[in-house]
């Protein structure tokens, strides 16, 4: 069995005030719902886990009622207090039968379902753990407290990754638990889930990502997301 932990329990600061921020709206419907849209039109999904935000559990499950198809079963469950949190309190839930599982951010609702096919793909060929990634597209510099560029990083070896990252389960809960277990039980945080695999020495693969995959951060992406709607809409 393939399941997918969707973290969707952050505020969303960065997008401004409001709702949380996997419940802002894109094209009138929530970005979680657009999310799980495309999850669940990849053929390899069974089973979501939505960790959400605690306040909003009875009004997610109302919401994914409709869109998650009977052959997809459906977990919703509280989030922590950070992403790394949320992850691990849905890992701690697995059923015994999943074998793989992807983590997706619920503010990647764009991806097309190809991509969450091509990350379950490499991980059944053999892949531990599996990111989709594209060449950066800025020259990135380090900059210290006063403003003051430091370096200029070679930008031919950077990559932006994306979600969902694809994880053969032993490798992710071993991952998470050694993240635990550090730091004499202070939890490691992490801003993606294969950078735990990397501290424990595991390699990582990177599949070609999408640039339909990119995260509602801020304001402009939400505008973004309206038009690549806009744009799939008048194809079909
Ligand atoms: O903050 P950031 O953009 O890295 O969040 C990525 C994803 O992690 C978002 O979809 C957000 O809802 C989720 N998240 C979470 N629990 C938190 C913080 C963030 O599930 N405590």
């Amino acid at each position: 069995m393939t399941a997918v932990v969707v973290a969707a329990a952050g505020r969303g600061e960065r997008l401004g005030p409001g709702v949380p921020k996997a419940l802002r709206e894109i094209a009138g419907e929530p970005l979680l719902v657009h999310a799980v849209r495309a999850l669940v039109a990849a053929p390899s999904v069974d089973l979501l886990l939505v960790a959400a935000p605690p306040d909003q559990i009875a009004a997610v499950r109302a919401l994914l009622a409709d869109v998650v198809p009977d052959r997809v079963g459906l977990v919703v469950m509280a989030g922590g207090s950070t992403r790394t949190e949320s992850v691990r309190r849905a890992l701690d839930v697995l059923p015994a039968e999943v074998e793989i599982v992807l983590v997706h951010d619920a503010a990647r609702a764009l991806v097309p379902a190809a991509l969450v096919e091509a990350v379950v793909a490499a991980v059944r060929a053999g892949a531990g753990a599996v990111v989709p990634g594209v060449p950066v597209a800025d020259t990135i510099k380090t900059v210290d407290g006063a403003q003051v560029v430091t370096a200029t990083v070679d930008r031919s070896a950077l990559w932006s990754v994306q979600t969902p990252q694809g994880f053969s389960r032993v490798v992710l809960v071993a991952a998470y638990q050694a993240a635990r277990n550090d730091d004499a039980g202070q939890s490691i945080e992490a801003t993606d889930d294969a950078g735990l695999v990397e501290r424990m020495g595991g390699r990582v693969l990177v599949v070609p990502g999408s640039a339909e995959a990119f995260k509602v951060t801020r304001p402009l992406d939400l505008v973004l997301a309206e038009a690549v709607l806009a744009a799939r809409r008048a194809s079909r």
